[in-house]
């Protein structure tokens, strides 16, 4: 892990910046990334489970495809970073589900308390994904599963690329980013990784995650209320705006014409303890 100070400015960032997306999030977003979270869900045996642990669990919507393939007396415990992202969450799932905050690379459970983990998009945001493994290993039993899904390969992602290309095709500079969240994205080193946290018969495949744009400009307007692309924007030009905005725009509607969606390329990562 990095020094404790850098540590915790990183999760104070990545905290600050989720409790300010996370109705935006939960309105515009999570119907999208339930697609994966059905997957891991399907992958992780969930009617045997006594006890699941989901982290990074975001406003509750992967939760609520596991619960219903729970039984009744297993015990689940839905967790992220962020307070307003817990709250959502606390607001859509039943009682029966305890919902908390906890960072996924220091969980305050107990050493073997669970014998299921999911995380859905959560591994490549932490500051530090070895240490979030070793915790996943840490809390499970043996003979626990696990699954993660984490952003795959950057030349499928037009989700996460066309932007960032056009803005530097219109002159936009772009915030230098200490690492990329496709670092994880390659499947033999998350495999190993996996292995090397304590995990065993690693499976890992790659998932294209689609999103419903509708349109070039529905597309826009979506990216542009995000906290990431609004900071960026508002440092810009009034002929910048408006140049990403359209020609983003145009390239989006494009690929729509063509019959390419609008996709992130998922790597899904599951695995015995
Ligand atoms: C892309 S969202 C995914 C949410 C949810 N899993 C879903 O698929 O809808 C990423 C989530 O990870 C959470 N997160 C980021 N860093 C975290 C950390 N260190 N520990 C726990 N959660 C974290 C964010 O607060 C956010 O809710």
């Amino acid at each position: 892990m990095s020094s404790t100070s850098d540590y915790d400015e990183q999760i104070a960032a990545t905290r600050a910046y989720w409790d300010s997306f996370s109705r935006f999030f939960q309105e515009r977003m999570e119907v999208t990334t339930l697609q994966l979270a059905r997957t891991l869900a399907s992958m992780l045996r969930l009617p045997e489970a006594t006890a699941v642990l989901e982290v990074g669990a975001g406003a509750g919507g992967g939760a609520q495809q596991v619960l219903p393939a729970l039984s009744e007396g297993a015990r689940f415990v839905v967790s992220d970073l962020s307070p307003e992202m817990v709250a959502l969450a606390r607001a859509v799932l039943p009682e029966r589900v305890e919902v908390q905050q906890a960072d996924a690379c220091q969980l305050p459970f107990a050493d073997q308390s669970f014998d299921r983990l999911m995380a859905n998009l959560n591994l490549m945001l932490v500051p530090a994904p070895e240490a979030a493994l070793a915790e996943a290993a840490r809390v499970l039993r043996p003979g626990g599963r696990a699954g993660w899904s984490v952003w795959g390969r950057r030349e499928q992602s037009p989700m996460f690329t066309l932007a960032p290309r056009v803005a530097q095709e219109v002159g936009i500079e772009l915030p230098e980013a200490p690492r990329s969240n496709f670092d994880l994205g390659e499947r033999e080193s998350l495999r190993e990784q996996v292995r090397a946290s304590g995990f065993r018969e690693v499976l890992a495949w790659y998932q294209p995650m689609v999103r419903d744009v509708g349109s070039g400009s529905a597309y826009v307007e979506t990216l542009a209320q995000t906290p990431r692309w609004a900071g960026i924007l508002a440092g810009v030009s009034a002929e910048q705006d408006q140049a990403f905005r359209e020609t983003l725009a145009a390239r989006v509607d494009e690929r729509l014409a063509a019959g390419k969606p609008i996709q992130l390329d998922a790597l899904i990562a599951v695995a015995d303890r």
